[in-house]
């Protein structure tokens, strides 16, 4: 038989990241240590207490029976203690707050619970893939708002055309913006609340990265309203949970008894000591503070060396990412292929690569590269060295 993809498949790119890790592995084969500022995955490991909570999950659930479909109450009960004492938001555990297998997860099938076929997404770029990538996969289409310096990486949502917002169903937030680094000012959030009601869009708020910031706390869209808003969080980068797969989603109960209807034909939970790890997580807040400090203290070491050495960048307010634009003259495919000779050999990413083109045709990704803060701070030392050496 031949074996052939569906033509949603099919019409995906490859993985964008697959020329940069070709080069990689071609310059560790030559014996050479590349400094991997590509990917956005913590490096150090996840606290002890949540681990040994993990690992206490294992013994207690003995009878490995399928967890619940929306988290155990414990957990829910402590998503929500979270949010009253981080944002002073009160949540009904039952019906306002359901587990998922991280973000990803959640992001990727929203769609599925809100869209009909020619229904239009509305989405960031760049941004990040699973909002464009779940929206096709559920017959929606997409349309991209432009983040730059220009307008503050904020979207200037009143300039989308009529026509889109009749179709629009939904508009994907993040902030704390990956890759941009910002976060949204207060003002901004019942704005674009308004801007939603008037248009009778749902707004999806991404809020993987509230924990990891460096200037001002990040504000939740659940401060400024419910009805409406559904919120996506992580465990990810907050507990260095990457690899556990837990996070939620919480809002408007309508919106989320929808989401609980379509998980429970998708997937069976989030493992009941996954679950048990993220309550303990959530219980503590002093390391997250610490994992704070570590990220700050790389990204003002990387943005000191890139400024003495004349490169324009501006410090991230929060995320764990740079979006550093690259010198003129140069593009950012170039400016990446030339971190990667051998005498530098550090690894990021062409803003390009993870930016879509707006319907005028520019990429609001072209002259940025993206660094990801996760290498070790001796990695980003020896980085500034290099960068230091290279000259640019
Ligand atoms: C903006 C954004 N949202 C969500 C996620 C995914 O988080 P999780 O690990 O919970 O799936 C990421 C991961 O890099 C991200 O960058």
């Amino acid at each position: 038989m031949s074996v052939r993809p569906s033509r949603r498949l099919a019409s995906l790119p490859g993985y964008a990241f697959a020329e940069v890790d070709r080069k990689v592995a071609e310059l560790k084969a030559a014996g050479i240590r590349v400094l991997d500022f590509g990917v956005g995955d913590p490096q150090y490991p996840t606290p002890p207490p949540i681990r040994q909570a993990c690992q206490a999950g294992v013994d207690a659930h003995a009878a490995a029976g399928y967890p619940s479909y929306v988290g155990s109450r414990r957990l829910r009960e402590r998503v929500a203690d979270w949010n009253r004492r981080r944002f002073g938001v009160t949540l009904d555990p039952d019906s306002e707050i359901c587990s998922t297998i991280g973000a990803k997860e959640a992001v990727f099938h929203l769609p599925f619970a809100l869209i009909d076929p020619g229904d239009v997404v509305l989405l960031p770029s760049p941004g990040y893939p699973p909002y464009r990538t779940g929206t096709l996969f559920a017959g929606g289409e997409v349309v991209h708002y432009g983040l730059d310096r220009a307008n503050g990486f904020l979207p200037d949502l009143e300039s989308l055309p009529k026509g889109i917002l009749e179709r629009a169903r939904i508009l994907w937030l993040n902030y704390p913006n990956s890759p941009t680094g910002r976060i949204a000012p207060a003002e901004f959030f019942p704005r674009a609340i308004e801007f939603c009601r008037r248009n009778d869009i749902v707004l999806a708020s991404d809020e993987a990265y509230t924990e990891i910031w460096f200037t001002e706390r990040p504000r939740s869209f659940l401060e400024f309203g419910r009805e409406g808003i559904l919120v996506f969080q992580s465990m990810s980068k907050r507990s260095a949970m990457t690899g556990y797969r837990i996070g939620w989603v919480c809002g408007d109960s309508r919106l989320v008894t929808l989401f609980k209807k379509l998980k429970t034909n998708i997937d069976s939970g989030v493992p009941d000591f996954v679950q048990d790890a993220a309550v303990a997580a959530l219980g503590d807040e002093s390391h997250v503070e610490d994992a704070r400090m570590a990220y700050q203290a790389k990204r003002d070491m990387l943005i000191q060396a890139m400024r003495s050495l004349g490169l324009s960048v501006e410090p991230p307010e929060g995320t764990i990412y740079i979006w550093q634009q690259v010198p003129d003259g140069t593009d950012d495919v170039e400016f990446a292929t030339r971190l990667l000779a051998p005498g530098i050999a550090i690894a990021v990413v062409p803003g390009s690569w993870i930016a879509r083109p707006l319907a005028d045709g520019t990429n609001p990704g072209k002259g940025y590269v993206r660094w990801a803060l996760c290498p070790p701070i001796e990695e980003v030392e020896e980085a500034c060295r290099r960068l230091g050496a290279a000259r640019f």
